[in-house]
């Protein structure tokens, strides 16, 4: 276990790496109560002005909301040997990538479950005057009693001063809203988090990406373009299986034309909240779990 302390003397004590990720690496951490901490070090080559720009973003909610039950909690930061931005975060069980990894399935009452908290949390980061831009299984982070939390703030786009950067090269490529993949500049709305969670809830659905990652960048762009997320949500929607109301809003967070999809988080987050509860039901019930009264 190795110490590390803040400028200001906090101390931390670090055991062992949980992951690495494109701009650095998250460790596990405890603080002197013992509470499980993660810290998050990430690097920032040029310092001065570009590690404040970083530090804006990565801490954007922290900083401008304070505390969301779906967004994770940030409890510390400082900057560790001029280029490190260190994040001190709770720490979660892992994320929605992990069990997608190790092959886990998702009920219906489960994806609608995830689409409902996640909603709560970009609803909270819009009403604040972000977009997230990088939603996607590895950036929701499981914790107890099956709670979802939001993370990773590091590509977030101010949503008063859109044009404040081109998305292009930021968002993962599998996961750019058609629009971002056309147009770059002033791209950054509301409907491409909503966008990259449908996407996400296809991906949980069918337990794999829609996209292969063996495709090549262009065949991805292709993929994307065509609407082969669309259809392939739409194709569930046709279907006879539990997924299929869900599948038919996730079709529509994933229309090409950024204007045929949702706006309101909020709304969404209600029917997705309510059709989870309904679905949970009959899966307990079908399952003989509930009597049938
Ligand atoms: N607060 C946290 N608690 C527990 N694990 C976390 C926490 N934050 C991140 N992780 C895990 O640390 C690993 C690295 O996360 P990081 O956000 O740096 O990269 P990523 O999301 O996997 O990929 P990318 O850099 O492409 O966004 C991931 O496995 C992630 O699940
Ligand atoms: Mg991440």
């Amino acid at each position: 276990m190795t110490e590390i302390r803040s400028p200001s003397g906090r101390p931390y004590f670090v055991s062992s790496e949980i992951g690495r990720g494109g701009f650095g690496v998250v460790v596990a951490a405890s603080d002197k109560s013992g509470a499980k901490l993660a810290i998050k070090f990430r690097c920032v080559p040029q310092a001065g002005l570009e590690l404040r720009r970083v530090a804006e973003r990565e801490l954007a909610p922290w900083v401008s909301g304070g505390y969301h039950p779906n967004i994770v909690t940030i409890r510390d930061w400082f900057v560790c040997q001029g280029q490190w931005l260190a994040i001190v975060m709770e720490r979660a069980q892992g994320s929605l990538a992990d069990q997608l990894n190790a092959g886990a399935s998702f009920e219906a009452w489960r994806v609608c479950d995830i689409g409902g908290q996640a909603l709560l949390g970009l609803n909270r980061l819009h009403s604040l005057g972000y977009v997230h831009m990088d939603v996607r299984p590895c950036n929701l982070l499981r914790f107890p009693d099956g709670v979802i939390k939001l993370s990773d703030f590091g590509i977030v786009k101010d949503l008063f001063a859109p044009d404040c950067g081109a998305c292009e090269c930021t968002c993962y490529e599998s996961y750019k809203p058609p629009e971002v993949l056309l147009g770059g500049r002033g791209a950054a709305r509301i409907q491409c988090d909503v966008y990259q969670l449908g996407m996400t809830l296809l991906t949980l659905m069918l337990g794999r990406s829609v996209i292969p990652s063996w495709a090549s960048a262009m065949q991805k762009r292709r993929m994307i373009l065509d609407g082969v997320p669309r259809t392939a949500a739409e194709q569930i929607a046709a279907g006879h299986s539990r997924y299929a109301p869900v599948a038919s809003v996730v079709a529509i967070m994933l229309r090409r034309r950024w204007i045929w999809r949702h706006a309101n988080c909020l709304d969404m987050a209600h029917w997705f909240i309510g059709t989870s509860r309904t679905l949970l039901q009959r899966h307990l019930f079908d399952d003989g779990m509930l009597p049938s009264n």
